[in-house]
């Protein structure tokens, strides 16, 4: 054969490393940490093996547990001892999030990022203060504009607490231009914000409102995610959040937005965060139960994916368990 062009040659052993093109290091990469105030043991979470929901005693451990893996970031999520209408836990001093998070950045080197959202906390599930009738109409949802000054609350009483950035992620319009005047008026103006700019409205969130109580009541969130549908979208949603003043932008889910995380990369000067989210973390480990996939190569293999389609940073309850090969 008269082939000047294999390559192949660059396949063998010892070369391989040095033609690498994309490279993964658990300082890529977030792990998400489960606090709950209805509890004082850990409660497995049955759709996603190897996590638990902590009680805010545990939350160190827990931490400690993630950073002793390499891993030197995490993100925080609270499941509150009470919910209401207007998700107040959520901005409480003595709130769960609140709480863990006193204690994780006073006894931990950890880099504490904290989720800002209402779905956890309002006795309905939705992500901001309903319109009257909501729950009977469903061409009603959440009010916008109402929803801004409790996400200011929220991300300010993180930022209280010692929360290193927070992470807004209920797709309200606007939210990132109120949280961010917000930090700077309590005197966080070095406090970075990484919007959830890039949100679907996914069926892969499924074992997370499992995990966190935050399933909607009734109806879904169609209203204020995106529409798996849009590609375009992504890039008007990832501008007025870097025009509000975001420092890091999210595409989530990330396995089956591969492209949108490329196109967000391409399109703006910001850190790509991708959320390799909860569904997609639970069906790796259903196959692999069953010895249908290897649980750490297929992980790896689609953190790797994302890092290739440009993602910088990874939020993946897969954390730990890549790390240690890292
Ligand atoms: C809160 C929030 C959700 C997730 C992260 N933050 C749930 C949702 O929007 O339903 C999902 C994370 C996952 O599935 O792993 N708004």
């Amino acid at each position: 054969m008269d082939l000047t062009d294999r390559p192949r040659r660059l396949r063998r052993d010892g070369i391989r490393p040095l033609v690498s093109e994309t490279d993964l290091d658990a300082t890529d990469l977030v792990a998400p940490v489960f606090v709950d105030a209805t509890t004082d043991e850990r409660v497995p979470i049955e759709s996603m093996p190897n996590h638990e929901r902590v009680p805010v005693d545990e939350a160190v451990a827990r931490v400690e547990e993630v950073r002793e893996t390499g891993v030197e970031a995490v993100m925080v999520f609270g499941i509150p001892e009470s919910k209401d209408e207007r998700g107040t836990r959520a901005w409480a001093d003595d709130g769960v999030v609140q709480e863990a998070v006193r204690r994780i950045t006073a006894e931990t080197d950890a880099y504490v990022i904290t989720d800002v959202c209402l779905c956890e906390y309002t006795s309905h599930g939705h992500c901001g203060v309903l319109e009257p009738d909501a729950e009977s109409d469903p061409t009603l949802t959440v009010q916008n504009d109402p929803t801004l000054d409790l996400l200011a609350k929220t991300a300010v009483s993180h930022a209280e607490a010692g929360a290193d950035m927070v992470a807004p992620s209920s797709m309200t319009d606007g939210m990132i231009a109120a949280i961010r005047t917000a930090l700077d008026d309590a005197g966080f103006a070095d406090l970075p914000i990484l919007s959830y700019a890039v949100k679907y409205e996914s069926a892969f969130y499924g074992p997370f409102r499992d995990a966190a109580d935050g399933a909607p009541a009734f109806g879904d969130r169609r209203h204020y995610q995106m529409d798996p549908a849009n590609g375009r979208e992504a890039l008007r949603e990832a501008r007025l959040d870097v025009d509000q003043g975001a420092d890091a932008l999210m595409v989530k889910p990330a396995l089956a937005y591969l492209d949108v995380v490329r196109a967000v990369r391409e399109g703006f000067d910001r850190p790509v965060a991708a959320y390799n989210v909860s569904g997609e973390y639970a069906m790796i480990h259903a196959a692999a139960e069953k010895g249908w996939l290897d649980l750490e190569e297929t992980a790896y293999e689609s953190l790797l994916a994302m890092k290739r389609a440009g993602a910088d940073l990874i939020v993946t309850y897969f954390a730990e368990d890549v790390a240690h090969r890292l």
